[in-house]
């Protein structure tokens, strides 16, 4: 068995692959002893191709934990939102490699948890590393993993003390309304239970008018709601705070 827990990052090494061998195909035809046209334009045409290969390749440092280690951080900083006694249960929406499940039942020594998640067939995590993680990290005793969607969540209404998600919502493509996602999340949560929830909040086309998702969830039931746009609660590299990175990036917690 691995020694050491293994958390892929959150850029899929399949697409950043894809542009590296678009940029290199259109690189060598410039090299090619053909037409200078040609060779002019596929130039011009590796350019963005290049540039989003380094983007990627950039993020995939920064959030590794042979780089910048950023992801480990985001999910510290959930956790440092989670104000509780510890008692209970928890749950985390699209657990991925199961990195933040894996943190919060460190910091919650007697609480039991269950990471779900819908493992596709694009992402790099599956419910086989979450388990093995979770055991090189000592705590599988107490983790259920579990493969169901975010959109319809196999529990009954409130069941859980504290409900976590981390970049999931906006992946729910079995659901076009995002905040029916978000509903669904505290359906599950108790009455008076607590949530903690990172997303791509400020991205309208995702999520709407922001007032408007805050309002939302004031109507459905959320009795106490805070938001925290995440540069402001951590210091992020700049090219990390794009808005097709983590620009958009928002915290919403708070009680139902
Ligand atoms: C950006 S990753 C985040 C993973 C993890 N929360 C983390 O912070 O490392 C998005 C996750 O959403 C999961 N996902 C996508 N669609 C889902 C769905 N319908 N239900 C549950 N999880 C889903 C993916 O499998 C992936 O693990």
């Amino acid at each position: 068995m691995r020694k050491k827990a293994k958390y892929q990052t959150w850029i899929r090494i399949y697409k950043l692959l894809i542009f590296f061998i678009i940029s290199l195909t259109f690189l060598v035809v410039t090299l090619l002893p053909i037409n200078l046209y040609l060779r002019v334009l596929s130039g011009i045409l590796a350019l963005p191709f290049i540039y989003i290969t380094f983007i990627l390749s950039y993020c995939v440092y920064q959030f590794a934990s042979f780089g910048g280690n950023y992801q480990s951080k985001i999910h510290d900083l959930i956790v440092s939102k989670v104000d509780w006694d510890g008692e209970g249960r928890i749950l985390d929406i699209g657990t991925g490699s199961g990195s933040l499940i894996i943190k919060l039942a460190k910091a919650f020594p007697s609480s039991s948890l269950t990471g779900i998640d819908y493992w596709g067939s694009n992402w790099e995590y599956s419910e086989a590393k979450c388990r093995q993680n979770a055991e090189i990290e000592g705590v599988s005793d107490r983790i259920d993993f579990l493969k169901a969607s975010a959109s319809e969540l196999p529990f009954k209404d409130e069941e859980f003390d504290i409900v976590v998600s981390c970049l999931t919502f906006h992946e729910v493509k079995d659901s076009q309304n995002k905040i029916e996602v978000i509903k669904e999340a505290l359906r599950v949560l108790k009455s008076g239970g607590q949530f903690v929830f990172l997303d791509l909040f400020m991205d309208e086309k995702i999520f709407g008018n922001e007032k408007e998702l805050l309002n939302h969830l004031k109507v459905y039931g959320v009795a106490e709601l805070n938001s925290y746009k995440i540069d402001e609660e951590m210091n992020l590299p700049k090219l990390l705070l794009n808005k097709k990175v983590l620009g958009n990036a928002m915290i919403l917690s708070g009680r139902k």
